[in-house]
């Protein structure tokens, strides 16, 4: 979708790839962009690469070639992604990494993102708050090995679960290795690495189910009961939520998620996701749009802190992120105008 309003000028500035239409978190953020670039004042085109690396590259040399100045890129696939950002490099385009880090290339020019380690720990934050008592229930489930954000969440919630795990209050029931490492307080990416291996969902829903059903097949149950689980956003924990719901072992859960997804929102109001972690993306697409102007203008945009990439230290100010459970979600959501009360039923 091509957005005009308001330009001086004739070609594309801004090209913004986005990695799937196929998860309601990526459809808003091409809703918030084109809202917010009808005032930005730049010519701009929103294009989404599905999951596929070789499209993703495609559509930045197709933007290239329309002579964007900018790249707003949310790799699919962390580190193949960095052909794509090499390619807009040599052409002389700026490259910022939105959301997702491109990793292990020094083409990076600026990192968009929320705090995504803040992100894991609020998970494992509202699971300990949640458990009393020793040997409770913990399944573990991490996002896509290719996304570099899963290892940084799954660091966030380590950092809160593991002295939960090493001194009994949990149990891991569906990962030998987080077992293996429960006396381990920072693990290597190796090591994280084996884990999320183990526990992935990728990212996609029928993974999360399939994996949710084959850890319930294998658990007594006695592992089952009241469970805590550490599910790595909405749409996974939607999939893995009712899946749990439907064994008849299974007789009170915990759950976590982020995105603030509408269907989530709806499952929180309803008792059926405990929480989820509002990841504002007015403010991302906003701090986006703020960093492409800049460098339209000859600036640098502002940071705070940099994130390493395996390669170079890229310049980035991430975005405080907020708890909601059914207790706040009316604030956070609603009063803070994110979705309008209408989008939801029984609030
Ligand atoms: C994003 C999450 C999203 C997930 C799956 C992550 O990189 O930070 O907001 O839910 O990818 O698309």
């Amino acid at each position: 979708m091509i957005v005009t309003a308001g330009s001086l000028f004739a070609q594309v500035q801004v090209g913004i790839v986005l990695p799937t239409k196929d998860e309601p978190r990526w459809i808003q953020d091409e809703t918030r962009f084109l809202s917010a670039l009808k005032t930005a004042g730049v010519t701009a085109e929103v294009v989404f690469s599905q999951g596929d690396s070789a499209k993703e590259k495609a559509n930045v040399e197709t933007l290239i070639t329309k002579g964007i100045k900018i790249l707003i890129i949310c790799p699919h696939d962390g580190t193949a992604a960095a052909a794509a950002a090499n390619a807009a490099k040599k052409a002389g385009v700026k490259v910022i990494s939105y959301d997702r880090m491109i990793r292990d290339t020094a083409s990076v020019d600026y990192y968009v993102t929320f705090d995504s380690v803040q992100v894991g720990a609020a998970w494992g934050n509202y699971l300990v708050s949640k458990a009393s008592g020793k040997g409770n229930n913990l399944y573990l489930y991490a996002g896509a090995a290719s996304d570099n954000n899963a290892f940084l969440f799954f660091q966030g919630a380590w950092s809160v679960l593991q002295p939960k795990i090493a001194d009994g209050t949990f149990i891991v029931r569906n990962s030998s290795k987080a077992v293996g490492l429960s006396k381990k307080s920072n693990l290597t990416r190796d090591e994280q690495a084996s884990i999320i291996g183990q526990v992935t969902t990728n990212w996609n829903f029928s993974d999360a189910i399939s994996k949710a059903e084959a850890n319930l097949t294998s658990a007594t149950k006695e592992m089952k009961g009241k469970v805590y689980i550490c599910a790595p956003n909405d749409g996974t924990a939607r999939s893995i939520a009712d899946t749990f719901a439907k064994d008849k072992d299974v007789t009170m859960y915990y759950i976590t998620g982020q995105d603030a997804e509408i269907p989530s929102v709806q499952y929180i109001i309803d008792g059926k996701q405990s929480m989820t972690v509002l990841k504002d993306v007015r403010t991302l697409v906003s701090d986006a749009i703020a960093a492409a102007m800049a460098y339209l203008k000859g600036s640098v945009p502002a940071k705070t802190t940099t994130y390493n990439n395996g390669k170079v230290e890229v310049p980035a100010k991430p975005t405080a992120i907020i708890t909601v459970t059914k207790e706040n979600v009316k604030a956070a959501i609603i009063d803070s105008g994110y979705y309008p009360a209408n989008t939801f039923t029984g609030l």
